[in-house]
């Protein structure tokens, strides 16, 4: 199963969320991110002395949909989208079993999820088929009870569902990710771990 973190915004959460997942998971990522978030965080966490994740830099377009289309349908692999709109993101989109858009709860925000979701009917009429992205709620408010306006949103478009799963603001998240660790490595009760936990158990009932 091909697990895609994909926006065409910037700063959303999808290397973070990416990087939690395939720790969770077990699996390899492929960055195609120029910013290379993820490899940066391998580095910290081979520094900090545990095991380095698997991360894939596919050195062309062509050399990454070589990847992908012979990918095993029974193992998976995470993908970390750059937060911008090019071909390579496009196919990324196009070859993916899941694709994951993380999305925060505020207005201003709602222009770039339009831009995304006209990407993807774009896409979708060009290969005729009909892509779904997951909205996954994503760096809200620990506090926040009322999403209406983001559920209101997501149902006005065709393209888009909201996963059940919600994944707030927390300190564990990039605080983890800083010692180039994963949230579901640490010890004990966290919330940020139950989550992550939450959001593997959606997407594997998905797959
Ligand atoms: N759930 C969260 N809790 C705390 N910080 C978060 C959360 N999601 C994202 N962030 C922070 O937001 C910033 C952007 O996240 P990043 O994963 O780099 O976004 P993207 O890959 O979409 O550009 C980072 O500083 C990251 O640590
Ligand atoms: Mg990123």
């Amino acid at each position: 199963m091909i697990i895609t973190v994909a926006h065409s915004k910037g700063g959303v959460g999808k290397s973070l969320l990416a990087w939690h997942l395939a720790i969770g998971l077990n699996v390899p990522i492929v960055d195609l991110d120029f910013q290379k978030t993820l490899v940066y965080t391998n580095n910290l966490r081979k520094a900090n002395g545990h095991k380095n994740l698997d991360i894939i830099q596919p050195e062309s377009p062509e050399a990454f949909i070589e990847l992908m289309d012979n990918w095993p349908e029974n193992k998976n692999i995470i993908i970390d989208v750059g937060g911008f709109d090019s071909n390579l993101n496009r196919a990324a989109i196009y070859i993916s079993d899941i694709i994951i858009t993380p999305a925060v709860d505020r207005v201003t925000e709602m222009a770039g999820l339009y831009k995304f979701h006209q990407i993807i009917e774009e896409l979708s009429t060009k290969m005729k088929t009909d892509i779904k992205a997951d909205i996954l709620l994503n760096d809200v408010s620990p506090t926040s009870r009322d999403f209406s306006v983001m559920i209101d949103l997501v149902d006005s478009l065709p393209h888009f569902r909201l996963m059940k799963t919600i994944i707030a603001h927390r300190a564990d998240f990039y605080k983890t990710m800083e010692e180039g660790k994963g949230v579901t490595e640490l010890e004990g009760d966290s919330k940020a771990k139950q989550e992550l936990k939450q959001l593997i158990k959606e997407i594997k009932k998905r797959g």
